[in-house]
C-alpha cells in the first residue's frame, strides 16, 4: 500500500470500533458536515452524470461484469468517512454505461480484514460449483488486506480471497472454507486480481500485481490457482508500486488478427505525476507474455505508453463478460489520483468515475496502440446542438457563448484546421475570471491542460503546480477533438482517442464560455456541442 495511505496508528485505532456479532464491520464518520454547505457542495460540484457515491469515500473501480441487461460496477468504498478506510466494495448498475443507479454496499470487510480492489466473473459454466438452482454464480476474487499485520510490519499482509454471489451480485458470501485461494508468496505489495476466461487457452487467467511486475495464474475452477509467470521488472514505467492490473485478448481493428493487452497502473510515477496507466500489447501462450518487438521499442523510447496522459484517470480496468454480440471492450476509471484525491474540496463524498469507455486496438504499418472513446450510449442524451461547418477568424474564436449551452454537460466534437507551428489555446471561463486551459502547442509538439487557475486548488499543493502534457508525434496538420464536459472535469479524445488527457477542477462558478486563440490564427471545422441531459 502506498504511504499516502499510511495514516497514524492513532487514527486507525480511532476508527476501528467493533460492532460485534455478525453486523458488518464499520467504523466512525470521520467529518460532520453541516448541512447548509451540504447543498452548496452539492450544486458546485457533485458531477452532473459521472458517476459518485452518494456519500463517503471512493477509489478504484472493482468486479465490473455484465449480466441479464446491466453493467455492473463495484468500487474501493469507505461509507463512513470522506477519506480512504475500512475498503468496503460499493456497488451500482447501469443499462446503458452512462445512467448509473447506486444500490447496496456488496462486501463489507471484516474488522481490520479490508477488501481491496479485484474483479468479478460470471461463472456461466458453475466451474467453481458455487452456483445454486443452475444458475451462473458471480465469483468475486479480490484482494484481503490485514491491517494488523500492517501495523505490525508483516511481509503477508495481502492475498487472494474469493467471494460468490448466487444474486447476481447484490448479496455476497465470503467463501470461508476455501479462502485464500492464492496465498501471499513472500511480497509485500501483492494484490488486485483480474480474473477473466481465456478462451483461446481454455482456462481461467488471473492477474496481479506484485510490487514491481505482473503475476499470472491459470485456474479450472476458481479456487485452485497455479502461478505461471511474470512480466515487467525493469519494464516500462516503475516510478512506484504497480497495482489494479488487467489482461486481455482484442481483435485489431478491421482484421482477424488478435494481441494480448497488459493494463497496468502504478503510483507515482504516472504521466503527469502522481497516479497513472500504462499498457503493453503483445502475445500470450496460454503460459507467458511477451512484449510485440515494435511495441517493446516504443517503450524503450517513450518509457511507458499510458492509456491516458491526464492527471485523473487511474485503477481503470474493463467489464468482464460482456456478449459476444457485442464484443466492446468496456473500461471505466477512477477520476482522482493519489497525490491530492483525499484532500479535494468536497466533503460529502470523494471522487467520481470517468466517462466509460470503448477500447480498441488499432495497427498502423506494423504497429500496435489502443485508442479509447466515450461509450456510444452517452449520444442518446444529446438534447440541443450549436453547430458550425467552417470557422475563420485572426486571433480568437469565441466557440461557445454564456447562456446558449450548459457547458456543465456538453459533448464537444471539432476539427482543428490547417495547424501552424504555433500554439491554439483553448479556455473555459466563468464571470469569476477562472479558467481552464487546453489545447495544442504545436511548435513543441503536444497536447496541454492548464488548470492553474481554474479555481480552487489551494487543497493540494500537487494539484495544478504543473502543466499536464501529451506529446504528439511531430507536427500536426489538424486535430480531432472530442471533449466531454462535466461540473468538474474534462476528458479530451484527440485524433479519435488516440491520446486521452482526464483532468478534474473546482471553478466556483460553472465555466458558461469556451473559446480558442492562436498568433497565426484558427480555422475550425464540422463543430458540434451537444448539450447532454442525463438526470
Ligand atoms: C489502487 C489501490 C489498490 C488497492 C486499493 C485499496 O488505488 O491502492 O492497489 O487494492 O487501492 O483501496
Amino acid at each position: 500500500m502506498k504511504s499516502k495511505k499510511h495514516l497514524p496508528l492513532a487514527f486507525y485505532s480511532a476508527l476501528i470500533i467493533s460492532i460485534g456479532g455478525c453486523k458488518p464491520y464499520s467504523a466512525v464518520a470521520q467529518t460532520t458536515v453541516v448541512s447548509s454547505s451540504v447543498a452548496a457542495e452539492e450544486q458546485m460540484y457533485r458531477p452532473n452524470f459521472h458517476f459518485t457515491p452518494k456519500k463517503g469515500w471512493m477509489n478504484d473501480p472493482n468486479g465490473m461484469f455484465y449480466a441479464d441487461g446491466k453493467y455492473h460496477l463495484f468500487y474501493q468504498h469507505y461509507p463512513n468517512g470522506n477519506k480512504w478506510g475500512p475498503m468496503h466494495w460499493g456497488h451500482a448498475v447501469s443499462k446503458d454505461l452512462i445512467k448509473w443507479e447506486e444500490l447496496p454496499i456488496a462486501i463489507y470487510p471484516d474488522k481490520d480484514k479490508y477488501i481491496f480492489s479485484g474483479s468479478a466473473v460470471v461463472d456461466l459454466n458453475n466451474t467453481s460449483g458455487l452456483g445454486i438452482g443452475g444458475k451462473a454464480p458471480i465469483v468475486a476474487i479480490y484482494t484481503l488486506h490485514d491491517m494488523i499485520k500492517e501495523k505490525e510490519n508483516k511481509i503477508d499482509v495481502e492475498q487472494q480471497d474469493i467471494a460468490y454471489s448466487n444474486d447476481n451480485g447484490i448479496t455476497w458470501q465470503k467463501f470461508e472454507e476455501g479462502n485464500p485461494v492464492v496465498k501471499n508468496p513472500g511480497i509485500r505489495d501483492f494484490r488486485d486480481p483480474k480474473v477473466t476466461w481465456d478462451q483461446t487457452h481454455n482456462q481461467w487467467i488471473m492477474v496481479l500485481a506484485a510490487q514491481d511486475r505482473s503475476h499470472f495464474y491459470k485456474s479450472k475452477d476458481l479456487k485452485n490457482w497455479e502461478y505461471l509467470s511474470d512480466f515487467g521488472k525493469n519494464i516500462g514505467a516503475h516510478g512506484g508500486v504497480w497495482e489494479c492490473p488487467d489482461f486481455f485478448e482484442i481483435k485489431v481493428q478491421g482484421s482477424n488478427e488478435t494481441k494480448w493487452v497488459l493494463i497496468q497502473s502504478l503510483n507515482p510515477g504516472g504521466a503527469n505525476g502522481g497516479s497513472g496507466t500504462q499498457y503493453f500489447i503483445g502475445d500470450f501462450d496460454g503460459t507467458k507474455f511477451t512484449l510485440d518487438s515494435n511495441f517493446a521499442n516504443r517503450v524503450g523510447k517513450e518509457k511507458a505508453v499510458w492509456i491516458d496522459y491526464g492527471k485523473d484517470n487511474y485503477a481503470g480496468v474493463t467489464w468482464n463478460n460482456v456478449p459476444n454480440a457485442d464484443g466492446r471492450r468496456l473500461f471505466i476509471g477512477w477520476m482522482s489520483n493519489w497525490d491530492y484525491a483525499q484532500d479535494v474540496p468536497t466533503n460529502a463524498w470523494r471522487s467520481a468515475t470517468t466517462i466509460a469507455r470503448e477500447i480498441q486496438l488499432i495497427k498502423k504499418g506494423n504497429d500496435y496502440s489502443l485508442v479509447s472513446n466515450p461509450v456510444k450510449e452517452i449520444n442518446k442524451y444529446v438534447s440541443k446542438a450549436i453547430k458550425a461547418k467552417n470557422l475563420k477568424r485572426k486571433g480568437k474564436l469565441s466557440i461557445a457563448e454564456a447562456g446558449k449551452i450548459d457547458l456543465t454537460q456538453a459533448i464537444i466534437d471539432f476539427n482543428l484546421k490547417n495547424l501552424k507551428q504555433d500554439t491554439y489555446t483553448f479556455t473555459l471561463s466563468n464571470d469569476k475570471g477562472e479558467s481552464l486551459a487546453f489545447g495544442i502547442n504545436n511548435s513543441e509538439h503536444y497536447l496541454f491542460v492548464d488548470r492553474s487557475k481554474s479555481g480552487k486548488n489551494d487543497f493540494s499543493e500537487k494539484f495544478a503546480s504543473t502543466i499536464t502534457e501529451a506529446s504528439l508525434d511531430g507536427n500536426q496538420k489538424e486535430g480531432v477533438f472530442k471533449i466531454i464536459l462535466d461540473k468538474t472535469s474534462i476528458e479530451i479524445f484527440y485524433n479519435n482517442g488516440e491520446k486521452v488527457i482526464t483532468e478534474i477542477f473546482f471553478s466556483s462558478q460553472p465555466f458558461t464560455s469556451l473559446s480558442v486563440s492562436s498568433n497565426q490564427g484558427i480555422e475550425l471545422s464540422n463543430l458540434v456541442i451537444n448539450q447532454l441531459n442525463i438526470n
